[in-house]
């Protein structure tokens, strides 16, 4: 098997379903609403995505739960090949934003990622997360939470959410306070807003890499300008698919962004919630581009520089 890096991966996106329906039976609370008659997550939009996302991470409330839920998402990460995955870990879902909770979180999934690594599964990493429609100054308890737990295991700072709230400057002193305590930075842009999203996010937030950023195709001087800085965008094509920006992989422009030197890497971001895994990534591309073994060991590369994990760590990956 191909071995596969991870770059954009949403820990409570990647919950498997059975795994929410157990906790919510547990603690008698009615989410069946969210499930189609499969079992399934149900929506049919970003709006409804994100609804139905936050009502499966309610049932998610102790740290307990997200160690169990860190080592289910590990166990099919390891089923994929995975060897290295940074996730999004979101203090606001984890204790509410507040930095004592956080912290005893943050040990139980800590624990379980090395747990998972010592027998032989991915090596993980958190990168912290303010959700954007919870608006800025949630965003700034979130930084501070990562500030204040940055180091080995919490390399990164990003921003999820609905990308069509506010603007990323809004967002800039959480991104300052994450880049003083030395985290890497990430931001979704460039998915449901169009170029000059991206644009903001460089210029405003100084992130390194991009969320997504596939819409940057629409404006080739953007991507020229990519290309140009070595910006890694973590574009996650069955992600696009499923949530209806481009019809299939065939019209989506990770093989063009590539073509015209940008950095590309491909992640699940939501996996179950998207039908997809990494091995179905894997494969898409190779139907829709003919990607073989040494396009998808180049792109691991890719996303290995630009992982945010320590340079000893980077060394014993691929
Ligand atoms: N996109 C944006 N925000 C999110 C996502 C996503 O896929 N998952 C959880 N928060
Ligand atoms: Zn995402």
């Amino acid at each position: 098997m191909i071995p596969k890096l991870e770059l954009h991966l949403h820990l409570e996106g990647a919950a498997p379903p059975a795994l929410i329906r157990d906790l919510a039976a547990r603690r008698h609370i009615d989410i069946s609403g969210i499930f189609d008659e499969r079992g399934r997550y149900k929506f049919t939009d970003f709006a409804g995505f994100l609804a139905v996302y936050e009502a499966a991470t309610s049932v998610l409330q102790s740290p307990e739960d997200y160690a169990r839920l860190t080592r289910a998402v590990l166990e099919d990460s390891a089923d994929q090949g995975v060897v290295y995955a940074e996730t999004f870990l979101s203090p606001d879902f984890c204790g509410g934003g507040d930095l004592s909770a956080w912290r005893d979180y943050l040990a139980a999934i800590e624990e379980a990622a090395a747990q998972c690594a010592a027998q032989g599964g991915p090596e993980l990493r958190g990168i912290l997360t303010c959700v954007r429609h919870f608006g800025p100054e949630r965003a700034k308890r979130a930084a501070l939470c990562a500030a204040e737990t940055a180091g080995r295991f919490v390399t990164g700072f990003g921003m999820g959410g609905d990308e069509t709230v506010g603007a990323q400057k809004d967002y800039a002193w959480s991104f300052d306070c994450a880049r003083e305590a030395g985290l890497g930075l990430t931001t979704h842009a460039g998915e449901w807003r169009g170029p000059q999203e991206i644009r903001d996010a460089l210029q405003d937030l100084g992130v390194t890499r991009i969320g997504h950023g596939v819409r940057a195709i629409e404006d080739l001087a953007l991507v020229d300008e990519l290309a140009e800085r070595g910006i890694t965008l973590e574009v996650c094509p069955g992600s696009n698919i499923a949530l209806g920006l481009y019809p299939d992989l065939r019209h989506h422009p990770i093989s063009e962004l590539d073509r015209r030197g940008v950095k590309v890497t491909i992640s699940t971001d939501d996996p179950p919630f998207f039908h997809t895994s990494l091995t179905r990534e894997y494969e898409g591309l190779h139907a829709a581009f003919d990607w073989d073994e040494g396009q998808f060991m180049r792109l691991g590369h890719t996303a290995l520089d630009a992982a945010f994990c320590d340079t000893d760590t980077k060394a014993r990956i691929l």
